[in-house]
C-alpha cells in the first residue's frame, strides 16, 4: 500500500518526530502528520509482519501524540491510532442486521468433489476454463465491517446470519483493521467488508499457558480463543487479547457517484484494492490459477505447510474470479455458486474414554489424564488426554466408557471437545478423583479458591524428579544436554537427588554407560556450566515457584539486584511490582520464607550459579571492551540469553557488522551478516560452541 517514496518519507519523518537533539514540536496544524507515521507504522506491524522501526520507538511516537490530544481534546479524531483503546466497559452488545444476508459455503473434501462443482460452473456459464481466485480458509471468528464516509462505522459478529451483535468498540482494538481507509478516493460512500478474526498459534500459546498457570483449562483451540475474546465486555482486556483480521470479500457497496466507472472487476482486484487501502486481505497467499486441475494441485500443497502458517487455516475457498461471472452464478439459498470450501484433513476425531489415569506435577497438582482408544489426529496418534482437574470433569459430563469428540489444533496438544452424550448406553462408570497420591499416598488436599487436588508432601518423590526436569528444561536453566529422560534416567541411578546435585554429581561417571560417550560427556558439562551463567529471571523462573511463569520472571528480575532480596520484601512490597497480584504475592513470600528454600539458594550460590545481576550500565569482566554480534540461529542458547551473558562480562552487543565489530557468532543460516564479516579484516568468526567455551574461560 505504501510506495517507496512514502516509506522513506514515513522513515525520514519518524526520525524528526523523534529526534533527540531537536523533535519536532506538535502542533494543530502538523498533528495529522504524526498519526499518519503511526498508521504507517501500525500498517507495517500488524498488517505486513515486518516493522521498521522498534517497539520503544513506536512506544514514544504514540506516548507523544497521547500527551498531546489530552491536553487539546478538541482537537481528537474518530480514527486517531490513541482511540483504538476506548477505556469502555461494554453493558451488551445490540443486535444489528447485516446489510447482506452472512451466507457460509458450500464444503468439499477430495478432488471430486472440486471437479464436480468447476463441472456445474462450467455448464452452467457455458464457459470451457475458467479462473479462479484461491485463498486460505482462516479459522477463527467471522466478522463484517462497515465503512462509512471512510470511517470504521460497525463490526458486527455472523450471529445467525441474518442479525449479529454489534461489538464495533472490540473491533477497534485490532490493530490490522484500520479505523479510517481512504474509500471516497475510489467514490465508494459505503462499505460492507467481510473477513475473520484470528488469534494467531503464538499470541493463542501464550494465553493458554497463561490459564494453566493461573491454574485454568486451556482452550481447545485458537478459534474459540478468537471468538471468545470478541464477546469480552471489558475494551482493554480485547486489546491485550492481541487479534488479528484478515478481510476477504466485499459484500455492498454504495457509490458516491454511479457514473463513475469501476475499477474492480475480479476477486483478485478486490483483494488488491483492500491491500491497497491498508487492510490485511489475503494479498500474498492467494494465487489466481485457471483450471480447476491447477487448483486441486495448489489446494494440496497448502496442506503440507499448513503447519508452518503463524495462524489456524482449516481449508481453503476457491471463488470465482470475474465478479460478473459471479452474478451470473448466483446462489442457492444456502450458499453462493461462485465459492467453495475445500475443507483439510479433520483435526478432530471420535473416539472412547478407556480410562483415567493420575500425574503427579512438581507442585504436587494431581492431574488426570484420560487414556482413549488411540486414534489418529490431524496425521498424529492419540492415546493420552489431559483432562486437567475434578471441576473439567463435572463440567464436560466426562464418564469412563464415553464416546468422545477430540481436536488437536495444530501443535496444541490433543483436548476433549465434548463428551456423545446421545451415544450413552447407560454402562459409563462415574470418574472418582483419588483421594490420596497415586505416587507417595501422602492425602491429597484442595483450597477453597483452587481446582486442582494437591499432594502436601513436599518429597513425594514424582514432584522432587518434576522440580529437577523444570529446573533443567529449555524456558528455565536450558541445560541442554540434560532433559527430562536424563533426569528421570539420573534420579533412578541415584546420581541426582535434588537440585543442587545438578551441579555436583560427577559427569565422568557416565563413562562406560550407554549413550555416553566422550563428546556427550563434554557437552553435558559443557551445558550444566554455561547454565551457571543465565540471566537472574531464568534462575527466578526455574524456582517453580507457583504462579510464577516466564513473564512473571523477567518483571520481578528487573526490580532486584540479588535473589535474596526477596528475602527481605513484605507481600505488600511485592504487590507493588507490575504483573504481581495477591495469589503472586503471596506465593513468593511463602516461597522465600520457606528455609528449606533458602537453603537450596544459598548452595546454587555456593556452587556458582548466579543469583545476581548488577544494575550498572556496563559492567566489567572478561569481555570488557570488546564487542560482539550473534548471527543466525543458536542450538543451544536463547539469543536474548546469549546477548545477556556477553553484557554481564562486560562485553557490548552491536547491532550490525562493521570495522568496530570484534566478535560475529554464528548460528545456522548465517546469511549476508556473515559474509560481510568475511570481508573486514580483524573480526573473529566464531561458532556457538567456541563462544561457551569463550564463556568458561
Ligand atoms: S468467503 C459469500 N473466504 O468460512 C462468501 N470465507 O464456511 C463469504 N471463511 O462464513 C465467505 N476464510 O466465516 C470466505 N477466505 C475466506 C474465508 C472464509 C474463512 C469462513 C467464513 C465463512 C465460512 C464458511
Amino acid at each position: 500500500m505504501y510506495i517507496k517514496e512514502q516509506i522513506l518519507a514515513h522513515q525520514q519523518a519518524t526520525q524528526e518526530w523523534l529526534s533527540e537533539k531537536s523533535p519536532v514540536e506538535i502542533t494543530s496544524e502538523n498533528i495529522e502528520k504524526l498519526r499518519d507515521v503511526l498508521r504507517f507504522h501500525e500498517h507495517r506491524y500488524y498488517v505486513e509482519n515486518d516493522p521498521l522501526i522498534s517497539d520503544y520507538e513506536y512506544d514514544m511516537l504514540y506516548k507523544k501524540l497521547e500527551h498531546f490530544e489530552k491536553s487539546n481534546p478538541s482537537l481528537i479524531s474518530k480514527d486517531s491510532p490513541t482511540q483504538r483503546v476506548g477505556k469502555g466497559l461494554i453493558k451488551d452488545f445490540p443486535k444489528t442486521q447485516h446489510l447482506v444476508p452472512m451466507l457460509s459455503l458450500e464444503n468439499s473434501y477430495n478432488d471430486e468433489d472440486l471437479i464436480d462443482w468447476d463441472r456445474k460452473a462450467k455448464e452452467m456459464s457455458g464457459l470451457e476454463l475458467i479462473e479462479y481466485s484461491v485463498e486460505p480458509k482462516f479459522d477463527g471468528a467471522s466478522i463484517s465491517l462497515i465503512y462509512e464516509n471512510n470511517l470504521l462505522m460497525r463490526g458486527v459478529t455472523r450471529g445467525d446470519g441474518e442479525t449479529g451483535d454489534d461489538i464495533t468498540p472490540n473491533v477497534r482494538q485490532i490493530k490490522s483493521i484500520p479505523l479510517s481507509a481512504a474509500f471516497s478516493k475510489h467514490n465508494i460512500q459505503q462499505i460492507e467488508i467481510r473477513g475473520e478474526i484470528l488469534m494467531n498459534k503464538n499470541n493463542f500459546k501464550n494465553y493458554n499457558d497463561g490459564l494453566m498457570e493461573e491454574g485454568l483449562p486451556p482452550l481447545a483451540n485458537p478459534r474459540n480463543a478468537a471468538a471468545g475474546s470478541l464477546r469480552i465486555k471489558d475494551t482493554t482486556i480485547v486489546s491485550k487479547r492481541n487479534l488479528e483480521g484478515f478481510l476477504y470479500h466485499v459484500s455492498f457497496i454504495a457509490k458516491q457517484n454511479e457514473n463513475i466507472a469501476d475499477e474492480v472487476h475480479s476477486h483478485s482486484d478486490m483483494l488488491k484494492l483492500l491491500w491497497e487501502l491498508g487492510f490485511r486481505s489475503p494479498q500474498k497467499e492467494m494465487k489466481v490459477l485457471s483450471g480447476i486441475e491447477k487448483v486441486i494441485a495448489f489446494v494440496n500443497d497448502f496442506e503440507k505447510q499448513r503447519d508452518d502458517l503463524p495462524y489456524e487455516i482449516d481449508g481453503m475457498v476457491i471463488k470465482v474470479n470475474n465478479l460478473e461471472l459471479q452474478d451470473k452464478l448466483g446462489m442457492t439459498s444456502h450458499h453462493p455458486r461462485w465459492a467453495i470450501a475445500y475443507k483439510f484433513k479433520a483435526r478432530q476425531a471420535t473416539s472412547k474414554l478407556l480410562s483415567v489415569e493420575y500425574q503427579v506435577g512438581r507442585t504436587g497438582a494431581v492431574t488426570p489424564v484420560a487414556k482413549i482408544q488411540p486414534v489418529q489426529v490431524g496425521g498424529v496418534m492419540v492415546s493420552s488426554i489431559s483432562i486437567h482437574n475434578e471441576d473439567y470433569i463435572k463440567e464436560k459430563n466426562l464418564k469412563i466408557g464415553d464416546q468422545i469428540l477430540i481436536e488437536r489444533s495444530g501443535d496444541v496438544i490433543p483436548q476433549i471437545v465434548k463428551s456423545l452424550l446421545d451415544l450413552r448406553n447407560g454402562d459409563e462408570l462415574e470418574i472418582i478423583f483419588p483421594t490420596h497420591c497415586p505416587v507417595c499416598d501422602h492425602i491429597l488436599f484442595k483450597t477453597e479458591e483452587e481446582a486442582v487436588w494437591r499432594c502436601t508432601n513436599i518429597n513425594c518423590k514424582a514432584q522432587v524428579v518434576e522440580r529437577m526436569i523444570h529446573f533443567v528444561s529449555k524456558d528455565a536453566m536450558d541445560i541442554k544436554s540434560f532433559g527430562e529422560a536424563n533426569v528421570r534416567k539420573f534420579f533412578e541411578m541415584g546420581l541426582i537427588k535434588s537440585i543442587p546435585d545438578i551441579y555436583e554429581f560427577d559427569v565422568e561417571k557416565l563413562s562406560g554407560i550407554e549413550g555416553f560417550g566422550a563428546k556427550s560427556i563434554s557437552n553435558l558439562k559443557l551445558a550444566i556450566e554455561a547454565s551457571k551463567l543465565q540471566p537472574l529471571h531464568r534462575i527466578i523462573y526455574a524456582l517453580g515457584i507457583r504462579y510464577v511463569g516466564e513473564t512473571t520472571a523477567k518483571a520481578l528480575a528487573q526490580r532486584v539486584n540479588d535473589i535474596f532480596d526477596f528475602e527481605k520484601m513484605s507481600e505488600d512490597e511485592l504487590k507493588q511490582m507490575e504483573d504481581v497480584g495477591v495469589k503472586v504475592a503471596k506465593s513468593i513470600f511463602d516461597f522465600f520464607k520457606d528455609s528449606e528454600n533458602i537453603l537450596l539458594l544459598k548452595k546454587l550460590d555456593e556452587l556458582g550459579v548466579k543469583m545476581r545481576q548488577e544494575k550498572q550500565e556496563s559492567k566489567e569482566g572478561a569481555f570488557s571492551g570488546q564487542t560482539f554480534l550473534f548471527t543466525g540461529t543458536l542450538a543451544k542458547l536463547k539469543r536474548s540469553d546469549a546477548e545477556s551473558m556477553v553484557e554481564e562480562k562486560g562485553g557490548k552487543i552491536l547491532s550490525g557488522v562493521s570495522s568496530k565489530l570484534n566478535f560475529l557468532i554464528t548460528g545456522e543460516d548465517s546469511g549476508s551478516k556473515l559474509e560481510k564479516a568475511k570481508k573486514i579484516a580483524g573480526i573473529k568468526i566464531l561458532s556457538e560452541e567456541d563462544f561457551l567455551q569463550m564463556l568458561t574461560l
